[in-house]
């Protein structure tokens, strides 16, 4: 890079750098652990960073998949996932989840995790995370690039139909993010970050009115009586 002050790029033309900065760019990112069965029941666990929550009521996550993988196939085919949170004790089997194994071995096993059965949907929880999301399927949307062009690329959305969240996650009747120690995707080929209760800081919204005003008197002067005008 010279003396620019920015370094500028067009994606489709190639970032010019040593790694593609998107991922680090857009990150840490939670990452969506997802387990589903197939039709014979065979379960598979893997994760999917493309991953966030959509909306609030009723909960909806999703993730999205590079190509037509089992996961999405899966959940096609059952309509149910679940959803694990990965933390830092997780991080390794997490990373072994995603090895492209043949479809008879499940990465349960290859992981060394144990399932834990779901109350609601056929796939299991992984025992050792201590937040489960129990989703079904509401939809999977193929995605598509600029004049509509179909990518191999699908974004599959669940709403979450039941919550476990481990007793000592929760204080005060708040849960504490910190305190689970999520494992988030960073940049480059290998990057991860996690979250320290240092970290963490409050800021509320600005949504009243005092706060409102303030805002807008700040920006444009003094609000003026528009009678006398
Ligand atoms: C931290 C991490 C994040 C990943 N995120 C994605 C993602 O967002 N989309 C994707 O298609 N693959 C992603 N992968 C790769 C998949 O996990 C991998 O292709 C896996 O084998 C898919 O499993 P499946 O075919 O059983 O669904 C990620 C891998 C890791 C380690």
């Amino acid at each position: 890079m010279g003396s620019e002050p920015f370094h500028s790029y067009t994606p489709s033309a190639g970032h010019g750098l040593a790694h593609d900065p998107f991922y680090a760019i857009v990150g840490p990112r939670p990452i969506g652990w997802i387990s589903s069965l197939d039709e014979q029941g065979r379960s598979n666990l893997a994760p999917y960073s493309f991953f966030n929550a959509f909306c609030f009521k009723p909960p909806i996550i999703g993730f999205a998949s590079s190509g037509w993988k089992d996961t999405v196939a899966n959940i096609k085919a059952t309509g149910e996932f679940v959803w694990n949170l990965v933390t830092l004790p997780l991080a390794e089997p997490m990373n072994i989840s995603s090895a492209a194994v043949p479809h008879e071995i499940s990465e349960f096993d290859l992981a060394h995790l144990e399932r834990l059965p779901s109350e609601m949907v056929r796939p299991p929880r992984v025992a050792a995370s201590p937040v489960h999301f129990e989703c079904r399927l509401t939809q999977i949307l193929q995605l598509q690039g600029i004049e509509g062009v179909l990518l191999e690329n699908w974004m599959v959305f669940g709403e979450v139909v039941r919550v476990h969240i481990r007793a000592d996650l929760v204080a005060d009747g708040i849960y504490r993010t910190a305190r689970a120690q999520p494992v988030l995707r960073a940049g480059g080929r290998s990057e991860y970050a996690s979250i320290a209760p240092e970290a963490m800081f409050d800021m509320a919204r600005p949504t009243g009115d005092e706060d409102l005003a303030r805002l807008i008197e700040a920006a444009v002067g003094p609000a003026r009586d528009i009678s006398s005008t």
